[in-house]
């Protein structure tokens, strides 16, 4: 074969590559909206409701009532949209300082009603951390695919535990996302990087899941950030992935978060045995 042919094989590879990727990212965005139209409808109702019991109830106080209600309820509608919006916005190559908390909190909004539904609960643990050299469309897909799979890994509900904090010896920011479902065995964790991997039979019932190419994508993502990726899971207890993701340079630290998910100090006894996949090889 010469090394024209060659080439251009590469190329080819290169092409589908992309095109996987941009196959992927569609697929959480019809994910998304889908769980977005729920919440949305949800949203709504509620604006209805206060609507109507505003304006039967000529009195103050139900009136006061009925504002505030309407308000915070099309503040969350307004949050939601955004977010969207900035997903569906493509700029696969720009890397920016990004606001690592701000991203957690506006993916979780997305997903809460969901993991409700599924008796998920989310415990949250954010640090004020400085900010990281991201492209955040790429990073909210990757959380979003890592909170997918902790959830059906969880068919029963449980919990997950999200960490965010500053790994000053490395200088990294490290998002871990932490489930205790049905965990994984080495012969499953060895392939869970691989292209189209699934253990999965399809699509669960809210259209989620079952292409196997969730994790894959995380990991090619997280590669061009110059960041990695790690798995540390034990069957039947649980599973907890770690992204570490560079600091921006001459970034400055946010101010301490103060969305509050009230929750009891951390706990790291499960899962256990680290097995650790670096990202790069
Ligand atoms: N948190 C987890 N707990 C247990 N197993 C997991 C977890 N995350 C991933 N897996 C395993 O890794 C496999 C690959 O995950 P990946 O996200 O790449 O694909 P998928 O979830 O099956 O499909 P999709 O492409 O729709 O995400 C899953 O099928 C599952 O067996
Ligand atoms: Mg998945």
């Amino acid at each position: 074969m010469s090394a024209g042919n060659h080439q251009s094989l590469e190329e080819q590879v290169a092409i589908l590559k992309d095109r996987l990727a941009q196959a992927q990212r569609l697929t959480a965005l019809g994910e998304l909206a889908s769980t977005t139209t729920h919440e949305f409808n949800n949203v709504l109702t509620t604006i209805i409701n206060y609507a109507r019991l505003g304006l039967r109830h000529k009195d103050q106080a139900t009136r006061e009532k009925s504002f505030e209600k309407i308000l915070s309820a099309g503040t969350r509608a307004a949050r939601i949209t955004s977010t969207i919006l900035g997903f569906a916005r493509n700029r696969p190559h720009s890397l920016e300082p990004t606001d690592m908390v701000k991203l957690v909190d506006d993916t979780l909004l997305l997903l809460e009603r969901e993991l409700n539904k599924y008796r998920v609960t989310v415990e949250r643990y954010v640090d004020a951390v400085p900010k990281t050299l991201a492209n955040p469309n790429q990073i909210q897909q990757v959380f979003l695919n890592l909170l997918i799979n902790a959830r059906q890994a969880m068919p029963q509900g449980g919990r997950v535990v999200i960490k965010l904090n500053h790994d000053r010896e490395s200088d990294m920011v490290d998002l871990v996302v932490r489930d205790t479902g049905c965990g994984m065995t080495p012969e499953v964790l060895r392939r869970i990087f691989d292209p189209f991997f699934t253990t999965k039979t399809g699509p669960d019932a809210s259209g989620k899941g079952g292409t196997g190419l969730g994790l894959s994508t995380c990991r090619e993502i997280i590669e061009a950030h110059h960041g990695r990726i790690r798995v540390d899971s034990t069957p039947g207890k649980g599973t907890a992935f770690t992204l570490k993701l560079p600091v921006a340079r001459g970034a400055v630290p946010l101010a301490p978060s103060t969305t509050a998910i009230p929750a009891p100090a951390p706990s790291d006894s499960a899962p256990s045995p680290a097995i650790i996949t670096p990202a790069a090889q």
